[in-house]
This record gives structure tokens, sequence and C-alpha cells, in this order.
């Protein structure tokens, strides 16, 4: 075998830095959406992205069997290859009407759906500006993609209008962005964003991937909350979080669809999702549009929350009623030393560190959920400020 003594002497630099990362066990709190249970005991889990509580929820679970009784349990190839069961056009079909757009995709998860549709739709000759804290798939995919890939200063649009300045000579310009920033709870200005968009004739991919389900008058998204959903010219969207299934997909035009399924590469080259998993989603897309009171219900958890924590003078990033509320500590060990004793308290909120963040941000990201009752609620932030004192992360 090959010798692997670099890989050890890595992982031990890594324990020394405290950015060692490991997985651990837990098992789901007897269908209680917002628990979990590990060693026998039972944890209020504030870093899941359920942020809707659908991920126990019993008529998705039934969706899903009976789609395994009538369509087995695996989709046994991709989509191209052996066509996709009714499920997936179902959804497909629901997806378009609901983003009110002539077609949608499903794909396998969104890092996939990332990966592959940047790396789709820009290619050599074209720039990607990218805001500066998108997500990991989004940096992927347009590593991928071999277009010029220039990033711009968070949320900075003076930045991003100079750089559209520059490179307008491009084959192609794409601005790419998450909608809300998965680890700081912020919201990209997307009516801005549109308008830099038309007036330097660039194209607009927007990844819904935190705030789909939470905003819009049908949980579509933050461009459906700010009325500009019909300037965007892709919409990316994830079933993993506030959907509580799995999966992804792609909303936007009838030929940006039929250029994706030739050209997206995880969509061609993997095996599809099983047809449980698309009947469950499409079953959770209705409870998403008919139960708007779970996100309205966690968006004023969030707007609570956030206001007790900057009262007793703990810095949150974000200024928004998103359900992220991250914590920042700094130094990673910091952030480790505040989630373990957290634990001993009974809630999970796990510390997340760079290279996820920027270096010196370590943070406990506390993410909320419409299943977490306002008691919880209360009771975890009495438990916060004083492990916060206790810990005294703030002169980090
Ligand atoms: C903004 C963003 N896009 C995409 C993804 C990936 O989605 P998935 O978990 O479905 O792969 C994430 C996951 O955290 C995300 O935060």
């Amino acid at each position: 075998m090959m010798d692997q003594q670099w890989m050890a002497e890595q992982l031990e630099q890594l324990k020394h830095q405290s950015q060692f990362r490991k997985i651990t066990t837990t098992q789901a709190a007897n269908g209680a959406a917002g628990h979990l249970m590990r060693d026998g005991h039972s944890l209020l889990n504030m870093s899941a992205n359920d942020y809707l509580g659908l991920s126990q929820h019993p008529d998705i679970a039934a969706a899903m069997i009976e789609s395994l009784q009538a369509d087995g349990v695996g989709a046994g190839a991709s989509r191209l290859i052996t066509g996709s069961s009714a499920p997936y056009a179902r959804l497909e079909a629901a997806l378009a009407g609901w983003h009110g757009c002539e077609a949608a995709l499903v794909f396998g998860n969104g890092y996939m759906c990332n990966l592959g549709t940047i790396a789709a739709l820009a290619g050599r000759g074209d720039v990607v500006l990218s805001d500066r804290l998108n997500h990991a798939s989004i940096v992927d995919g347009i590593q991928l993609s071999r277009a010029e890939h220039v990033r711009y200063r968070h949320l900075d649009l003076e930045h991003l209008e100079s750089l559209l300045v520059k490179h307008r000579d491009a084959r192609r310009i794409w601005i790419v962005t998450d909608a809300i920033f998965s680890m700081d709870g912020d919201a990209a200005p997307l009516t801005e964003l549109v308008e830099l968009k038309q007036r330097y004739g660039a194209g607009l991919i927007v990844d819904e991937a935190h705030s789909g389900g939470i905003y819009g008058p049908r949980g579509q998204g933050l461009a459906a909350e700010l009325g500009v959903s019909s300037a965007i010219d892709v919409h990316i969207g994830t079933f993993g979080k506030s959907f509580g299934v799995y999966g992804a997909y792609v909303a936007g035009s009838a030929a940006l669809c039929k250029w994706l399924v030739n050209k997206a590469r995880p969509l061609i080259y993997s095996t599809a999702l099983p047809p449980s998993v698309v009947a469950g989603t499409l079953c959770s897309l209705h409870i998403v549009q008919r139960e708007r009171w779970r996100a309205e219900r966690v968006r004023a958890a969030a707007r609570k929350f956030r206001h007790s924590l900057d009262e007793a003078g703990i810095n949150t990033s974000g200024r928004t009623d998103c359900p992220i509320i991250p914590v920042i500590v700094g130094s990673s060990d910091s952030a480790l030393r505040f989630s373990k004793q957290l634990e001993q308290h009974r809630i999970l909120a796990s510390a997340i560190r760079p290279p996820t963040v920027p270096d010196h941000t370590a943070r406990i990201r506390f993410s909320l959920s419409a299943s977490h009752s306002e008691l919880e609620l209360d009771e975890a932030l009495r438990v916060i400020k004083r492990t916060a004192m206790e810990t005294e992360f703030a002169d980090e």
C-alpha cells in the first residue's frame, strides 16, 4: 500500500490548529423535528437547515413510502439513459409553475446542481463575477467551467460594477450569488443586482438554497419576495434544507433546461435520485406553499432571537430575519469550546471554522426551525448568553 504517513502528519497539524473534523453519531428523536439524540440524550438541534421543520413530516414520509412501493427503491441509471419516472415530471412541472418559469430541472443535490449548471453555462472567454462569500459549490462550479473567476467583495455593488466595466468585452459575463448567505444569514441585494445585470447585459444566477421555503408569497425565495423573480436568468434551489428532503433544481427558460440536459455533467453522468425522494419533495412543495405559517413562525422566532443576543452585546452577523444566526467567536479553538459547553446544556450548535468561513471568524451558526417551541428557544437563549459570558470569547 502507498505510504500514507503524509496524511497522518497533516491530520495532526489540523488537530494542532483546531481544524480537525470528524463525523459523530446521532439519531433522530422519535420523529421530533428540531431535536436529535446523542448517547441517549435529547439535544435541541440548532445546527440543521430544516428551517420549516418538514424533515419528519408524516405526509412526506407517506408519499415516499407509496412511491417506494410503486416505483422501487432506486432509479437504476442516469435520467438520460433510462428516462425518469412519473414523479420527476410532476415535480418539474410544479416547480416551473411555482417560479413562473417555462421549465425546471431536478438535480441530485445542491452541490451537483451548482457545479453542473455553472460549468455548463460559462466557459473559456467568459467571466464569472462571484460574491466572495458564495458557497463552495459555486466556487467549484466556476473553477470547473474554465471561465475567468473574479470575486467581488461581499455585497459590494460598487466593486461589482467596477468589474462589470472592466470585463465588458468578455464573450459573456455572469453574476452569481447566494440569495441568503449560508454562514452569515445576510441577504444579497437582488434588486440592485438585477439593475446592474440589465445595465451591463450580464446573466444572473441566484442560489436560493437558504431562502427557498422561507421568503416569497409561496416560498419561492428572496427574488420573489423582492418582486424581481422574472429578471433572474437562472434560479437554483435545494430540497435538503427548508423542504426537509434531498435534491435540488434549476428553474428558468425552456432553452436553459434543454441546454443543461445536454451539457450539465452531474446530471448526465450520475444516477438519478430515487423516485421516492422526488415524490416526497413534491409533497413537501405543496406543504411549503400551503402552510405559510411555518415560514412566518421561524422568521418571527429569528427576529426575537437575534434581537435578544444583540441586546446582550453578543456579536451576531447578518441583519435579516432569516433563521441563520451566527455568533462570531474568532478563533477555532474558542468556537469548539463554546460548542462543547452548549452541548453540555443539551444544545447542538456546531462550530463553523475556516476554511468554511474566513480566517479569524470561526463561529457558532445557530439555525432555527419552525419546530422549535418558544419555550425551547427562550431557554436556549438563556444558556447561550450565560455560556458566552463564561467562555469570554468576546476578547478574541
Ligand atoms: C448556498 C448553498 N448552495 C448549495 C448548497 C448545497 O446543497 P446540498 O446540501 O443540497 O448539496 C449549500 C449547502 O449547504 C448551500 O449553502
